[in-house]
Order: structure tokens, then C-alpha cells, then sequence
């Protein structure tokens, strides 16, 4: 590849605005979050890499009053308004079948019989791939000027029941609130440690 063409870093801006700026929200402006902005983050957050392009991430946005009510009732108590009072709140889920979706996703081998053999292995890849996905949504998120708030405080019991009755092979991971995040509602910073704290450069 000649010079050129290789990518230059992000500015400082980008850079602030994607991770050192950006924060785990747990109150929300009173601005909406359009459908279109929805779709938006998929457009982006599906480009990211998953294990054979599994992409076993089943996303359920809920936008509607109602639908927020019926999540937030699964969640522990200090969660239910950072659900409700946000203008989005999407439930991560996984879906242990995504096997069967490979031949069209990874159409250049069989990879769906690698995967059909174990659900064990399927449930391991859904979790692995669906939490990175999830991240790649937190990202896509705030590159379109968003904020997120990321809960794992649920029943996923009572969310799988409530969601996916119909679909027993997804299972909710994580959920994510998403709007314009209220500065007011959050504490300082938690530590993040230099390099060597948690690396090892070998
Ligand atoms: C998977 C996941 C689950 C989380 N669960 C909760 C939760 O249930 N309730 C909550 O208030 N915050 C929750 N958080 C928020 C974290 O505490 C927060 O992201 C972390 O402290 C970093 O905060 P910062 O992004 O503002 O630096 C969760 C975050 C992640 C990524």
C-alpha cells in the first residue's frame, strides 16, 4: 500500500469525543433520539469484526413508553429510571442458533459445521462475539454524537421471558441506555491506570 493511502489518526476531538471525553451516563436530556439515528448506529456498529462474521448479537430497541416500562421492570431498582427516562434503551441479546445464519454471513466455507456440533462452543462464541458487538454499539454510539449508559443490573431471566418467549434461543446479555447523557448525573472519573499497570509489552 503506498503512503498515502494509510489511515491517519483521529483528531484529538474524535478522539475525546469516542473515549476520553465520553462517559457511562445515568440521566438523560430531554432530547429525543430519532429512528432514524437507530438505524444510524447499526449502519456503523455492524462493520465490526465478530468470530466468522458471526454477528449472533439480536438487538431489541426500545424507543416507546411502553416498551421501556416493560424492560425497566426487570431491572434492580436505581437502573429502572436510567431506563425509562432515556430516550433508548437497546437489550443486547445473543443468539445461540447463529450458526445458521453462516452460510449466507461466512458464505466461503462451511463454517456452520463447525458450530453444529456443540451448543457449548455456540454459547461461548454468542457471549464472546455479542459483548463485542455490544461495545462496537457503545462506539458507534458516541462517533454519532450520542452517549450510552451500559447495565447489566437485571433479571435476564425475566427480560429473556419477557422479549424473546418467541425466540428461545436468544438470551439477553447486557442492556444500554442511549440519548444525549446529563453531565449532572454522573460522579468523577474512576481511575484508569497507566500502562504498566495492567499490560505487558513482551
Ligand atoms: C456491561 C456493563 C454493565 C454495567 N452495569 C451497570 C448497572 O447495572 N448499573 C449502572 O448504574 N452502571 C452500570 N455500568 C456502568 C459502569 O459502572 C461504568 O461503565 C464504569 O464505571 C465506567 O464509567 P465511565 O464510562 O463513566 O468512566 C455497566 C457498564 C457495563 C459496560
Amino acid at each position: 500500500m503506498a503512503g498515502e493511502d494509510l489511515a491517519a489518526p483521529l483528531s484529538d476531538a474524535a478522539l475525546d469525543q469516542l473515549f476520553r471525553q465520553a462517559r457511562s451516563f445515568n440521566g438523560w436530556l430531554d432530547k429525543d433520539v430519532s429512528e432514524d439515528q437507530v438505524h444510524a448506529i447499526w449502519a456503523l456498529m455492524k462493520f465490526g469484526p465478530t468470530s466468522a462474521n458471526q454477528l449472533p448479537g439480536r438487538f431489541v430497541w426500545c424507543k416507546s413508553a411502553e416498551a421501556k416500562a416493560r424492560l425497566a421492570k426487570h431491572a434492580s431498582e436505581k437502573n429502572q429510571p436510567k431506563i425509562t427516562t432515556a430516550p433508548v434503551c437497546v437489550i443486547v441479546g445473543m443468539d445461540s442458533e447463529f450458526h445458521e445464519q453462516l452460510p449466507w454471513l461466512f458464505p466461503h466455507t462451511d463454517a456452520r459445521s463447525w458450530f453444529a456440533g456443540s451448543e457449548e462452543l455456540r454459547r461461548k462464541n454468542a457471549f464472546r462475539n455479542s459483548s463485542l458487538q455490544g461495545a462496537y454499539l457503545i462506539m458507534a454510539a458516541r462517533a454519532l454524537g450520542l452517549d450510552c449508559g451500559p447495565m447489566s443490573g437485571f433479571n435476564n431471566d425475566a427480560v429473556d421471558a419477557e422479549f424473546f418467549a418467541d425466540q428461545p434461543n436468544v438470551k439477553s446479555n447486557f442492556i444500554c441506555s442511549i440519548g444525549y447523557g446529563d453531565r449532572a448525573s454522573i460522579f468523577g472519573r474512576s481511575p484508569r491506570p497507566e500502562f504498566d499497570v495492567f499490560n505487558r509489552l513482551l
